[in-house]
């Protein structure tokens, strides 16, 4: 009998489920991807379901399930918080209390009744502390013996960022830095001030940063502001935070609106209003705070193990410009970071810690450099499934019996402006499509950010797309210095041959006259401050992709594609051809390759005979 770890998060955000069979990683998935509800926290039933079978597997022949942090200190946490902080708390612990005292301390039992849903079984239960879950999904899948390991997220049990030691199959905890005081947690701050929902608006915080004025007195007042009245910072990269200021230790928001509102002079932002100069200044002043506290956590690493090697997990891994920034610094040799390196990943995280320090075992040493294959973990679909939503459909495609020329078909459509739903292989894991669930575009066409915004994301978005990349190619295009970047976590700069003199009155421009200003030869994937947000295409973990963005390049000459994730807004990323057929149709994207299918929008029956499904399918 093999040995099987099945990992889990959930009740947070973002739940999961992942499964380890003797070490390597079976499969892991996102729930939402399954409910087709985003951020789902519910018990990933949906997902441990698709692991198992996945593996051939049945819940009683599971080694272990290991679930990704320890219920009991979490509770700990919150009542010593509520304690210290009382009677401030009042609000948040009443309708905080309940839940918990349902819910969360009986975590065995509910875990047990939900997992005997999957089928009988007499099963052992794991609980890895939330950090350790973390430092084991970044280490134990990275390609080195030995590294450096950093965690850094809003919080967890009381752990909101590490710094330990990975050698072999042992991670050593050195230094922790605990709750209320947390780097992640003062960036959803600012993230929640800005307008953007906290927990997965973040990222437009990050992308809202290059259009603040780096050289104005109000980003770096700012700036100072933070660090002066909100953020104790010191030497070695741990922080304090001045509690005065933040209400999520006890509140139910992240600060209080007026007592920020006094202290930067502006309001807070009303979600989905005007974004103003001021609030891109803030967020590139937060930005470059967040950077100094990860560079010096980062030095403070590398003095406590003089390692080589550097891996990061935890929310804040996500944030790819200060991981870019960090990485040609050149503190470290090399960077990995673990692809789903929010909550979802304590999954894999939680399996992987039960497996290598509870159960003792040694790790996996094969051919394969990348541990985690790409990231691409999740369900495949084979050609059946395809064939059954076309005839649902009565949908025509075209089979292509030839790979190369699915490509170069796909590749002229591209160069002629065409917007292309790839949907290939297993899904990915973590919340970036890495060229299996992914709608493209081509880069060098300085309308096609504006078209995929509107008529397919259906939004309006400030961030340009991210470029997919053959590996071979990326230092013709970036400064990357021949680092990988497989999971689109490292933002690199655009090189310079390829970009164009900003005009005169530039900085007085609007946002989005700003956007879509021409500024290199590959305007669609060019943020305004001439970075990109990379993912490098290798053969060996999908040549599928790689052949594609192969036959684009021999017929223009360009070696990226844009690359945006297959969903449009409020929407998960597609998991299944239904799935992906619905979003093509419901949207205007032109063409659709399922496997070996291609699907013509032009081809498909009008939109008022797509049947019942549509209603269920309008977009907010
Ligand atoms: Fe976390």
């Amino acid at each position: 009998m093999p040995e099987a770890v099945l990992g889990l998060s959930a009740f947070y955000h973002d739940s999961a489920a992942a499964l380890l069979v003797d070490g390597r990683i079976a499969a892991a998935a996102h729930e939402e991807r399954f409910t087709r509800k985003k951020h789902d926290s519910s018990f990933p039933a949906n997902a441990a379901a698709y692991v198992l079978e996945e593996a051939g597997l049945v819940p009683s022949e599971l080694t272990a399930v290991a679930f990704y942090d320890k219920p009991y200190l979490k509770f700990e946490r919150l009542l010593e918080t509520y304690h210290a902080f009382a009677p401030r708390g009042l609000r948040s612990f009443v309708s905080a209390m309940p839940v918990w005292i349902k819910e969360k301390l009986f975590m065995r039992k509910m875990l047990r009744d939900e997992m005997a849903k999957l089928g009988p079984g007499k099963l052992r239960f794991f609980f890895p502390e939330h950090h350790l879950s973390h430092m084991a999904s970044a280490f134990y899948p990275s390609p080195f013996e030995q590294a450096a390991v950093l965690t850094l997220d809003g919080v967890g049990e009381w752990a909101t960022s590490t710094i330990g030691m990975g050698r072999d199959k042992d991670i050593t905890l050195l230094r922790q830095l605990d709750f209320p005081h947390s780097l992640g947690l003062l960036y959803s701050t600012f993230t929640y001030f800005c307008g953007f929902r906290v927990n997965s608006g973040e990222y437009k915080l990050m992308g809202l940063a290059p259009y603040g004025d780096p050289e104005s007195a109000q980003t770096r007042d700012w700036k100072r502001l933070i660090l002066d009245e909100l953020v104790d910072l010191r030497d070695d990269g741990s922080l304090l935070l001045n509690m005065k200021h933040f209400d999520f230790a006890t509140g139910l928001t992240m600060c209080r609106d007026k007592d920020f509102e006094d202290l930067f002079g502006i309001k807070k932002r009303l979600p989905e209003s005007e974004i103003t100069q001021p609030y891109m200044n803030l967020a590139l002043a937060v930005q470059q705070v967040t950077e100094d506290v990860v560079f010096r956590m980062a030095e403070t690493a590398k003095k406590l193990t003089d390692c080589e090697n550097l891996v990061l997990a935890g929310g804040v891994a996500l944030n790819c410009v200060a991981n870019g920034k960090l990485l040609r610094k050149g503190l470290f040799k090399d960077i990995w970071i673990q692809p789903a390196a929010g909550d979802a990943g304590g999954a894999l995280g939680a399996a992987l810690a039960v497996r290598h320090i509870a159960l003792g075992r040694d790790r996996v040493r094969d051919s394969n450099p990348d541990r985690m294959q790409g990231s691409y973990l999740g369900p495949v679909h084979g050609e059946g499934y395809v064939l059954r939503v076309a005839r649902e459909h009565k949908a025509p495609c075209r089979k292509f019996d030839d790979f190369d020329a699915l490509c170069r078909e796909t590749a002229d459509r591209l160069a002629e402006g065409a917007a292309v739903g790839w949907f290939q292989g297993r899904m990915e894991w973590g919340p970036r499509a890495l060229g299996n669930r992914s709608i493209l575009g081509d880069p060098r066409d300085p309308e096609t950010q504006k078209k995929l915004n509107l008529k397919i994301k259906y939004r309006e978005g400030f961030r340009p797309f991210a470029p997919s990349v053959l590996a071979e190619d990326a230092d013709q295009y970036f400064g990357l210095k021949g680092v990988p970047s497989p999971y689109m976590l490292l933002v690199a700069p655009v090189r310079k041959e390829r970009c164009k003199p900003l005009p005169s009155g530039y900085a007085d421009m609007e946002m989005y006259e700003r956007l879509y200003h021409l500024r290199s030869d590959i305007p669609a994937v060019t943020h305004v401050d001439y970075s990109a947000r990379i993912q490098t295409v290798h053969k060996d973990t999908n040549a599928r992709y790689h052949k594609l963005i192969s036959a684009f390049k021999e017929k223009t000459g360009c070696s990226l594609v844009v690359n945006t994730s297959f969903n449009v807004r409020g929407e998960p990323i597609v998991c299944t051809p239904e799935d992906a057929y619905r979003c093509f149709m419901r949207t205007e994207m032109d063409c659709l390759v399922m496997g070996d299918y291609f699907f013509d929008k032009k081809d498909q029956p009008p939109w008022e005979e797509q049947g019942d499904w549509r209603e269920d399918y309008a977009l907010d």
